[in-house]
């Protein structure tokens, strides 16, 4: 254990080392840009866009735009990047984790990287975990952007498609991660390619990496839809086919198990329903739920092939004879049993577009994050993303002090400590203050 973590310091402080030259070429250029005029400054933006044209690389302008970004920040945000946060922004740059404890500046770190590969014109996006931390960030970090001459987009759930696909047509797009996953997958259900509201999956800075990339890796992203409000069609269709007698209205085949209206019950049904021709094509749905239901009655067998419980129809294992929970026959099959057996009718639900958090996210051309803690998750960083993570120094000595952590057998015996810790400060007449009490949501 002592060596690997001796292994993991050495190597962040070579890479801390090696990373520190390059954030030395961007602070090279600190006095030559704080001497520049605001248009000079600002200039810089096409011309940079320019160099690329001509076949530059975004490492070769690197030194240069993150030094206008810092020049800006300073003068449109009044904050002035550190060492430590230039090299933080090289590591995203280069599509790793920047580590930085909390209250290091990772928002302003950002803008570095945003900046430089803004300057591609393939979109960048950032990525939150939250919509107010979006809208936050957007708007703050967005008038540093727009000062330097490149547009920024925000994404929110509320927005029409119209104005998500400006968000993402801007430079920059703020996001949280729930909806760049949903705008992914309904984009992939739309009919025609001008409906789609995201252009090209190119580069990513994702804040709290580790709560998104780790902790909800696996969580899908479901799109369900068409939950066809059907019921009273299976209702009536139900009524209809139980007053049918076996041979003289529908026949049944055995060994095939299926079942068809005789010329009798196809009168019957017209007569029932007030058709011309139960077979006509605008008849397709009545007929396809009388098909249904007459399974349903004649074929399904109460007990064998399904069970009720509670009000619900189960399906009964062929094999083992239990009830298997939670799955449903398919095709309206059954609704048109839960009809036949008077239980509540359960909506249609289908899935049409799913996803993980680790999938879309391995899609983008470049991925990289930021958080407080990722060392512990570096392996997983590395194997499912191919990203390193990167310990950046703190600014100056941190002076909080980071107790260790505290554990207790059970959630009582907390409790105890806990009010235990109270009364002794109570006597000493120390004020409390009582937060909320977080029970670890995460991956509870
Ligand atoms: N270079 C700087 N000079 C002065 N203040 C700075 C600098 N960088 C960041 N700050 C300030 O530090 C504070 C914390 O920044 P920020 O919220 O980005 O931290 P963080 O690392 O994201 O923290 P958390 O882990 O809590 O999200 C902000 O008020 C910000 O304005
Ligand atoms: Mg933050």
């Amino acid at each position: 254990m002592a060596n690997i973590l001796r292994k993991w310091v050495e190597n962040d402080q070579r890479e801390v080392n090696r990373i520190g030259k390059i954030a030395d070429k961007v602070m090279d250029h600190e006095e030559e840009y704080a001497a520049l005029s605001d248009e000079e400054l600002q200039a810089k933006t096409p011309a940079f866009k320019e160099r690329l044209a001509n076949g530059e690389t975004l490492d070769d302008i690197l030194p240069e735009a993150f030094a206008v970004a810092r020049e800006g920040a300073k003068r449109v945000l009044g904050l002035f990047p550190f060492r430590v946060q230039i090299i933080g922004g090289i590591t995203l740059h280069e599509g790793n984790i920047a580590e930085m404890k909390t209250g290091e500046g990772k928002t302003l770190t950002a803008t570095m990287p945003v900046y430089l590969n803004a300057l591609a014109g393939h979109g960048v996006h950032v990525v939150t975990v939250n919509e107010y931390l979006s809208s936050r960030d957007a708007t703050e970090m967005g008038e540093l952007y727009n000062w330097l001459g490149l547009s920024v987009g925000l994404n929110l759930n509320s927005k029409s498609s119209e104005e998500k696909r400006e968000a993402y047509l801007a430079d920059i797009t703020y996001s949280t991660n729930s909806e760049l996953g949903f705008d992914y997958l309904r984009d992939n259900m739309v009919v025609y390619k001008e409906q789609m509201v995201q252009r090209e999956l190119n580069y990513a800075i994702v804040d709290e990496v580790d709560s998104i990339l780790i902790d909800e890796a696996r969580t899908p992203l479901i799109i369900s839809g068409g939950a066809e409000k059907s019921t009273g069609m299976y209702i009536r269709a139900d009524r209809f086919v139980k007053q049918l007698k076996e041979e003289e209205d529908y026949k049944i085949d055995w060994p095939t198990k299926t079942i068809s209206l005789t010329e009798s019950g196809i009168r019957k049904a017209e007569e029932n329903f007030g058709l011309d021709n139960l077979y006509d094509t605008e008849n397709t749905a009545l007929t396809h739920h009388l098909d249904q239901a007459l399974r349903a009655n004649y074929i399904m067998l109460n007990d064998i092939d399904y069970m009720v419980q509670d009000g619900k129809v189960l399906i009964v294992d062929q094999f083992t004879g239990r009830a298997m929970e939670g799955r449903r026959f398919s095709d309206g099959l059954h609704q048109a049993i839960e009809a036949k057996e008077g239980v509540e009718i359960e909506d249609e639900s289908q899935t049409m577009a799913n996803i993980t958090y680790q999938n879309f996210f391995r899609m983008y051309n470049k991925l990289s994050g930021m958080t407080g803690t990722a060392k512990t998750e570096e392996e997983e960083f590395r194997e499912i993303y191919n990203m390193n993570v990167v310990s950046i120094p703190t600014n100056r000595p941190i002076a909080r002090v980071d107790a260790p952590d505290v554990l207790y057998p059970s959630l009582d015996a907390k409790f105890e400590a806990v009010a235990e810790d109270i009364r002794e400060r109570h006597e000493k007449g120390q004020p409390i203050w009582s937060g909320p009490l977080r029970l670890n949501p995460v991956n509870v």
